[in-house]
């Protein structure tokens, strides 16, 4: 399957394969207007004409991504889709510059394969600020928090100088 960025022709498949999984309390549920809304981060596994897959890379600050909305369809598991999507993902981010991809999940052995770690909630605040706070969840989440670290900063020397006119 090629793994490539959504389309807008992709949103009624990406919530049908949302929806199933949100429907057995697998992931949170997206809304259509949420998923066109945010189009950009989203990824899908396509072959054929079907949506396999798909994953979002969501930006929680300028420094943190997030893997959200991770669903490859039932009959596809187990082939290496889900793995490709995260590693979609993590490209992306370090493209973006983010010092590191977060991931709250169920799917430890999963995301460990893909390059992440288990770490302590506490050295994600952004992310309990923005989401686990208002979460009805709060108090008996069973999602651990996953991260992988990113590439360092590019440096100094390749950045691109502008003209001053072009900064003003
Ligand atoms: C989690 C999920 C996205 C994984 O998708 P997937 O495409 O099956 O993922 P992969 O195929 O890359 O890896 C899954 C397993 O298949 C195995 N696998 C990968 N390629 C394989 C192959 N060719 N033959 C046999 N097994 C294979 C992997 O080793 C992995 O094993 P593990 O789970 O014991 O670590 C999928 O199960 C899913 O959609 N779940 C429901 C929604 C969900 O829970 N989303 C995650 C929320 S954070």
């Amino acid at each position: 399957m090629l793994i490539r960025p959504a389309r807008f022709d992709d949103i009624e498949d990406i919530h049908s394969l949302l929806t199933y999984y949100a429907n057995q309390g697998a992931l949170l549920p997206r809304s259509r207007e949420s998923l066109t809304a945010h189009l950009s981060q989203l990824a899908v596994a396509y072959a054929g004409g079907i949506i396999g897959g798909v994953a979002a890379l969501h930006r929680l600050d300028s420094q943190v991504g997030e893997v959200r909305s991770l669903a490859v369809a039932p009959h596809l598991h187990k082939k290496g889709i889900g793995q490709k999507l995260v590693l979609y993902a993590v490209s992306q981010a370090e493209l973006l510059g983010y010092q590191k991809v977060i991931a709250f999940t169920r799917q430890v052995s999963f995301f460990e394969r893909c390059g992440f770690q288990p770490v302590a909630r506490e050295t994600v605040p952004v992310k309990y600020f923005l989401d686990c706070a208002g979460c009805p969840m709060l108090t008996h989440c069973d999602e651990i928090a996953m991260e992988r670290a990113l590439l360092i900063p590019l440096p100094e020397q390749n950045r691109v100088e502008y003209p001053a006119s072009l900064t003003k």
